[in-house]
């Protein structure tokens, strides 16, 4: 696959989730619980590796994940992940999360960032190549 085609597939396997923090989401600090991240951005980076791949994929590792900023409850998030490297078998997605002021204009800031590798699988659950 030509580096064209591979650019296209990144842009149209973008994904973007938006959620409101609710209380049920946050800890006790009132802020949205990192657990809580932790799950939206694997789901989030989970639908891009599909995207691209049309494969059945599998999460196999996750980096670091830098929570720079508190996500207070009440605000809206929106995640975005995108494809940053491909292997034979495996790919990296990268997503962040930002938070927005329900009521403020111009509040949007990255909050959360992480790298998160999935592995594509074949029908025998064997890793199998990406692309
Ligand atoms: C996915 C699984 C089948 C891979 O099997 P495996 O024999 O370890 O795979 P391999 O050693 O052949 O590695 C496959 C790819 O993953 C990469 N990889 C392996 N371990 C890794 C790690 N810890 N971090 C990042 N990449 C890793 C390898 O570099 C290889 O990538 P490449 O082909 O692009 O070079 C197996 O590890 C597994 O079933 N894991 C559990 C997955 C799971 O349950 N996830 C949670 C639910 S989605």
């Amino acid at each position: 696959m030509g580096e064209v085609e591979i650019k296209k597939r990144i842009e149209a396997s973008r994904s973007r989730v938006t959620k409101v923090v609710f209380p049920n989401t946050t800890n006790h600090y009132h802020t949205l619980f990192g657990g809580t991240a932790m799950e939206l951005m694997d789901e989030t980076a989970f639908i891009t590796a599909t995207r691209f791949s049309r494969k059945k994929v599998v999460t196999i590792s996750s980096g670091r994940i830098d929570f720079t900023q508190p996500i207070p409850a009440d605000t809206i998030i929106e995640l975005i992940a995108e494809v940053v490297s491909i292997g034979k078998t495996s790919l990296e997605v990268k997503v962040d999360i930002f938070q927005e002021d329900m009521y403020e204009e111009n509040t949007k800031e990255k909050s959360i960032s992480g790298v998160f590798t999935f592995v594509a699988l074949d029908e025998n659950n064997k890793p199998t190549q990406v692309l």
